[in-house]
C-alpha cells in the first residue's frame, strides 16, 4: 500500500545547493499549510547524527567502500523506520536531504563498489521505500569544489568526502547524470548555476504538480 503523503528528495555533489533548495521548498511548503518533515543523511535521528561523526570526521577511521554503504545504510534503516515512514503515514510531505542515490553515486560511481550489491542493501535498509520525485542539483565540479571552498574557508573540521579529489568528483556528477537518465519518471535534473529563487520557482512548480488532487 502506498503511504498517504508524499516523499521528495534531494541529491547533488559537494556544493550544488541542494541543501538550501531542500530548506527553501521545506518553508514553501509549510507557508501553503502543508504539514512537512526535513531531513538530512547522514543523520536524522539519535544514532544516524552518531554515525555521521564517524562516516565524515572521524580521520582515524578508515573504512572500506562497502563499509561506508553499509554504516549509511544503517543510518538509512533507522531514519526510515524512526520518522519517514511514521510521517508519510500521517500524511505529512517528507522532504529529505540525500536518500539512497547518494549512496550509489557516491560508493558506487564514485568509489567503485558494486551497484547491485549496493542496490539490494538499499531494498533490505529502505524495505523499498523510494521518493516519488528526485531533485538532482547539477553543477560542474569545478563550481561545486569554489562553492565548497568559500563555505569552508571558517570550517576547520576534516570532511571525508570533500577531502576527496577531481577525479572522483567527476566521477560522482557522471554518475548523478547516469542515474538520473535512468529514471525519468522520478529524477527531476535542475541546473543549478542559476538564481536560487529561479531554481526554487521551478522545484515548486515540479511539486506544486503533485499535490493537486487526482480527479479519478
Ligand atoms: P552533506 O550533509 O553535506 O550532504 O554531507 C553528507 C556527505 O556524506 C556528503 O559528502 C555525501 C556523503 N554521503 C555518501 O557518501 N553516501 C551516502 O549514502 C550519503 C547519504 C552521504
Amino acid at each position: 500500500m502506498s503511504p498517504a503523503g508524499l516523499f521528495l528528495s534531494f541529491e547533488g555533489g559537494e556544493g550544488s545547493g541542494k541543501s538550501v533548495q531542500a530548506r527553501a521548498l521545506a518553508d514553501w511548503l509549510r507557508s501553503n499549510g502543508r504539514e512537512v518533515v526535513l531531513t538530512r543523511e547522514p543523520g536524522g535521528t539519535l544514532f544516524g547524527e552518531r554515525v555521521r561523526e564517524v562516516l565524515l570526521h572521524a580521520k582515524d577511521v578508515s573504512l572500506a567502500p562497502a563499509a561506508q554503504a553499509l554504516l549509511f545504510s544503517a543510518a538509512r534503516a533507522q531514519l526510515v523506520a524512526e520518522v519517514i515512514r511514521p510521517a508519510l503515514a500521517a500524511g505529512a510531505v517528507v522532504v529529505a536531504d540525500r536518500f539512497f542515490d547518494s549512496t550509489l553515486a557516491y560508493q558506487g560511481y564514485g568509489y567503485g563498489a558494486d551497484l547491485a550489491g549496493l542496490m539490494a542493501i538499499t531494498r533490505f535498509a529502505t524495505a523499498d521505500l523510494r521518493p516519488r520525485r528526485t531533485f538532482l542539483l547539477d553543477v560542474p565540479v569545478d563550481v561545486g569544489s569554489a562553492r565548497r571552498a568559500a563555505r569552508r574557508s571558517g570550517a576547520n573540521r576534516w570532511d571525508r568526502f570533500e577531502s576527496d579529489g577531481r577525479q572522483f568528483h567527476d566521477r560522482l556528477r557522471a554518475g548523478y547524470l547516469e542515474l538520473a537518465a535512468a529514471d525519468t519518471a522520478r529524477f527531476v535534473l535542475v541546473p543549478g548555476e542559476r538564481a536560487l529563487e529561479v531554481i526554487a520557482a521551478e522545484i515548486q512548480a515540479s511539486v506544486a504538480e503533485l499535490l493537486v488532487p487526482s480527479r479519478s
